[in-house]
C-alpha cells in the first residue's frame, strides 16, 4: 500500500468513527485533498468491512465468515441471527436498530464461532446464547 493509500485508510477510519459512515461528499473531498482518484477512495472504503458507505443502524452485528469459524458452523450463527432480527447479511432492520454484516476474522478464532456487535466480541456462540445476547440490545 502506498503512502497516500495508507493515509487514506486512516482518514476514512477517523471519518467513519466521527460520523458513523462515509458519505459521498466526504469521499470526494478526501480524494481531492490526497490527490487520489475517487475510485481509489471507493475501493478502500468498500474493501474493509469495518468501513461503510451507508448510514449504519444503532447496532452493527458482524459475523465472522472466515474458515476457522466456518468449520465451527458459523452458517448456523448467520441463520440464527437472520431469523431473530428478520434480515439478511447486508441489510438493516426497518427500525434502524440492527445492521447485519459478514466479516473476515475478528481475532476470536479460539472462541469460534464468533461475532461482534459494535465493539463487543462474542464467542463460543450457539442459538441460545445468541438469543440472550440479542435481547440485551433490544
Ligand atoms: Fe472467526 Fe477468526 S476466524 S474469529
Amino acid at each position: 500500500m502506498g503512502k497516500s493509500k495508507e493515509n487514506l485508510l486512516i482518514l476514512l477510519q477517523e471519518a467513519q468513527n466521527k460520523s458513523g459512515y462515509l458519505s459521498q461528499e466526504l469521499m470526494v473531498e478526501l480524494a481531492k485533498s490526497l490527490n487520489v482518484s475517487l475510485s481509489d477512495v471507493y475501493g478502500v472504503a468498500t474493501f474493509y468491512s469495518f468501513l461503510s458507505a451507508k448510514p449504519q443502524a444503532r447496532n452493527v452485528i458482524r459475523i465472522c465468515k472466515s474458515v476457522p469459524c466456518y468449520l465451527k458452523n458459523s452458517q448456523m450463527i448467520i441463520e440464527t441471527v437472520g431469523n431473530k432480527i428478520g434480515i439478511k447479511p447486508g441489510e438493516t432492520t426497518p427500525d434502524d436498530k440492527f445492521s447485519f454484516q459478514l466479516t473476515n476474522c475478528i481475532g476470536a478464532c479460539d472462541k469460534a464461532p464468533a461475532m461482534m456487535i459494535n465493539h463487543e466480541v462474542y464467542g463460543d456462540l450457539n442459538p441460545n446464547k445468541i438469543a440472550k445476547i440479542l435481547k440485551s440490545y433490544l
